[in-house]
């Protein structure tokens, strides 16, 4: 091995540890890897296997990691985690499956919505049904990103039944995946699309229309807070509030030519 592949692996085993011990300190005792994730952890001969609890080395909250394939390690973890959930037992029951997020493992740009709907619990990807068309225009035809550009997730991982808005408790239960797949992610910018993701996100009660227009912060982050595209659909007058938002969220990007900024 080279010393790059050995530093990239080294890298690599150093994220799925963390992720571990994370488990370990928040009591999972039992965990399933995909493949990919299971290989890059496997111990060398006369390791302990790093699948195990960890007992030893437990650090101080380290730093999120930044290279790519950490990233993509760290994410595959933690989905697995949240695809083995069930804190909220009702939602563990009805759902299909988790939605854990889709997109960029290194976005300049997270939108973050409120839960999965019918569509999204079908297909196991946020966003895919009439609210996520929207969103993906105002991605591609507003931004002129793609959609794979940026990394799409929700508050909650499991489909509330009938829609109905999250609990509280049930938001709880959902923080640390949220977040930590932010840390992962560490964004430039946040999109809080809606009350749900905002208020939760930014633990306020602030209503949409008090938080748009503006960056707020979350951990240094920008966080810019505009209506849900499902909310859009019902009031297409208010599209223009959000395409306004949208507009300085590009100008802070610089994805907006001084032409267009005039
Ligand atoms: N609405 C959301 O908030 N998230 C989805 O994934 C779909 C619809
Ligand atoms: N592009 C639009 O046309 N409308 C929006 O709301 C956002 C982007």
């Amino acid at each position: 091995m080279d010393a790059s592949s050995a530093a990239a692996s080294l890298r690599l085993r150093k994220v799925v540890r963390q992720r571990l011990e994370s488990l370990h300190r928040a009591g999972v005792t039992h965990l399933v890897l995909p493949e990919a994730a299971a290989s890059a952890a496997a111990p060398r001969p006369g390791e302990a296997a790093a699948s195990a609890p960890v007992e030893r080395e437990v650090a101080p909250a380290p730093a999120p990691p930044s290279a790519g394939e950490d990233r993509v390690a760290a994410l595959r973890v933690l989905q697995q985690e949240v695809a083995a959930c069930t804190r909220c037992a009702a939602l563990a029951g009805s759902r299909t499956q988790t939605v854990f997020g889709v997109g960029n493992p290194n976005p300049r740009v997270v939108f973050m919505g409120e839960a999965p709907g019918f569509d999204e619990d079908k297909k196991g990807e946020p966003f895919v049904g009439a609210a996520g068309q929207l969103l993906t225009k105002i991605i591609e035809n507003g931004m002129g990103l793609k959609r794979d550009d940026v990394y799409i997730l929700n508050t909650l991982k499991c489909r509330p039944p009938n829609n109905r808005n999250p609990a509280p408790d049930e938001v709880e239960n959902c923080r640390g995946f949220f977040e930590q797949q932010l840390d992962i992610l560490r964004p430039e910018y946040i999109v809080c699309l809606g009350a749900v993701a905002a208020q939760n996100l930014l633990q306020t009660k602030l209503s949409v229309g008090k938080m748009r227009g503006r960056f707020l912060d979350y951990r240094g982050v920008k966080v810019l807070v505009t209506y849900h595209p499902a909310y859009l659909l019902r009031a297409p007058e208010e599209k223009r509030k959000t395409w306004e938002d949208i507009q300085f969220l590009m100008r802070d990007m610089g994805l907006m030519s001084d032409a267009e900024r005039s």
